[in-house]
């Protein structure tokens, strides 16, 4: 440990920030192992026991055993969270136990996201922990770490939640929190562009993956739990007859038996070809722009199969991954068309429109829907194809530049005023697509027709029954990544009452 600490000093803030990093890991190995002296690769890739070293060495190593000290009580809290699993849900109990809220069946959810949202988060503080080392220096991924272990931090300490005034309190701290972390995604994104050469592929789109689902999933339980907390206390203003301007205090307690019908951010029966229309228009504002073209000169998209189709979903989750698509599709059949604007053009000349439609079919059956997206943008170029699920690509340089660009993101259709720019290229599209499809138990496909064009296929569970697909261990999410055809599960078991 002295002869790492030496070699981080001589290293800067970069190197330090390494050592800390894995000086936990080294901890809690050795911790798991029984021993009583960590035994730590150096930088320079020595190794060394705090046995060794003079006068000078006795105080640095006095210093370094406190740090350690609390480096190894710090991972006996993480590891009591990450020997639990997460309690999943499914969109079907989330309806029906948002149907009749009372008082306390909105305190009994508020206590569940309380003690599930620190369990999630230890499992992905513990993923950084087994990075490889050179990922240690890389700030991005350093600045994630840190507010991940402060939320951590705060969510395990938030006292049990007892009355609505309690709730408030949680409520606006996991406002708080979302805010805070909607500069997670960009960080990430800089982070591994700028490892991508240091540590292989596999492991990044692991590390990602996993992140990234893992974080749709807390932000489902807390997104949910703040949308029926609001609707809670509006239905219970109302049915007091108290003004918007009344404060809380009158709402502090309930009429016994007081109970409301919402169900937060999730629809029972979502109609998809509604959904469908609105992202087009969404997807095809920015292009028409950037073209200066007038509204409605992007390619028609054109909605046919079973358009009555609905489904039980999180509207905010399909949107996005169908935005992507059709923001994909827009774009490169624009890009490909884009000489069919000049006047001398036959196809201008002939008032036809400039670009091929865009054919997006619903198919509906008991229990699934099959979105097809079809366009005809030439197909997926061969050098970009093998890469477009991963967050490892040839274009990073791009990505990285544009990413720096980029404040907030939080990967929905409507970022707010998030400073993400619809054209913007970022290479996170296609894969945040696929896990968004993916975490409720669907999955997104990509076909390319080369000289032709791209179909897309997405898959969505209709029912609302299949569990959050979120494996905890590091273990099985390598299983997942290695046998692809089950990583979405349709695991009706290990549901979790709320
Ligand atoms: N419909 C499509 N037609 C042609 N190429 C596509 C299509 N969809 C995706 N691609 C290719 O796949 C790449 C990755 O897409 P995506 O993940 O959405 O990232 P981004 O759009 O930010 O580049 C695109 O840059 C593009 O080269
Ligand atoms: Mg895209």
């Amino acid at each position: 440990m002295l002869v790492l600490e030496r070699g981080a000093r001589r290293g800067g803030a970069g190197v330090r920030r390494a050592v800390l990093w894995h000086s936990t890991q080294a901890v809690k190995h050795e911790a798991r192992r029984g021993g009583a002296t960590p035994v730590v690769a150096s930088p320079a890739g020595a190794s060394a026991s705090a046995a060794d070293g003079g006068a000078h060495g006795r105080m640095v190593s006095a210093h370094s055993r406190r740090s350690l000290q609390q480096k190894f009580y710090e991972n006996r809290i993480l590891d009591r969270f990450t020997a639990q699993d997460p309690k999943k849900v499914s969109l079907r109990q989330l309806v029906l136990f948002g149907r009749q809220l009372t008082v306390d069946k909105l305190i009994a959810s508020a206590n569940y996201v309380r003690s599930e949202l620190p369990v999630r988060l230890a499992h992905r503080i513990s993923d950084f922990q087994f990075l490889p080392y050179i990922a240690g220096t890389n700030p991005h991924l350093k600045m994630v770490y840190d507010l991940y272990w402060r939320a951590f931090d705060e969510f395990r300490k938030f006292p049990t939640i007892k009355t609505l005034d309690d709730n408030r309190r949680f409520c606006d701290n996991m406002k708080k929190n979302l805010l805070e972390h909607s500069q997670v995604i960009p960080q990430l994104g800089m982070g591994v562009a700028e490892c991508a050469d240091l540590v292989g592929q596999n492991e990044i789109d692991l590390f990602m993956n996993q992140m990234l689902i893992s974080r749709i999933s807390r932000r489902t339980l807390a997104e949910q739990h703040i949308a029926l907390s609001e609707q809670f206390d509006d239905d219970l203003r109302a049915h007091l007859n108290l003004l918007p301007s009344e404060g809380f205090a009158k709402l502090a307690r309930a009429p016994p038996g007081f109970s409301t019908q919402r169900i937060g951010v999730v629809r029972a029966d979502c109609n998809l070809a509604q959904l469908i229309n609105d992202c087009a228009m969404h997807a095809a504002g920015p292009f028409e722009e950037a073209h200066h073209l007038p509204p409605g000169s992007a390619p028609q998209v054109i909605v046919e199969g079973h358009t009555d189709a609905a489904l039980m979903c999180i509207p905010a989750h399909v949107s996005y991954i169908i935005y992507e698509l059709l923001k994909n599709s827009v774009g490169r059949v624009m890009e490909r068309f884009a000489g069919r604007l000049e006047r001398s053009d036959p196809a201008a000349a002939s008032g036809e429109p400039a670009f091929p439609p865009i054919r997006v079919t619903i198919c509906s059956s008991h229990s699934d829907i099959v979105v097809r997206v079809s366009d005809q943008s030439g197909g997926v170029s061969p050098e970009i194809l093998p890469f477009v699920w991963s967050f490892t690509h040839p274009l990073k340089a791009k990505h990285l530049r544009n990413f720096h660009a980029v404040r907030r993101m939080e990967a929905r259709m409507d970022e707010g005023d998030a400073a993400v720019s619809p054209l913007m290229a970022l290479g996170f599209g296609l894969p945040m697509s696929r896990i968004y499809a993916r975490y409720w138990g669907g999955d997104v496909n990509v076909h390319s027709l080369p000289g032709y064009g791209v179909d897309a296929y997405v898959h969505l569970p209709r029912l609302g029954n299949a569990v959050e697909n979120i494996s905890s261990q590091r273990h099985q999410a390598a299983a997942h990544a290695h046998h692809p055809g089950c990583s979405h599960s349709h695991s009706h078991s290990q549901t979790h009452s709320l």
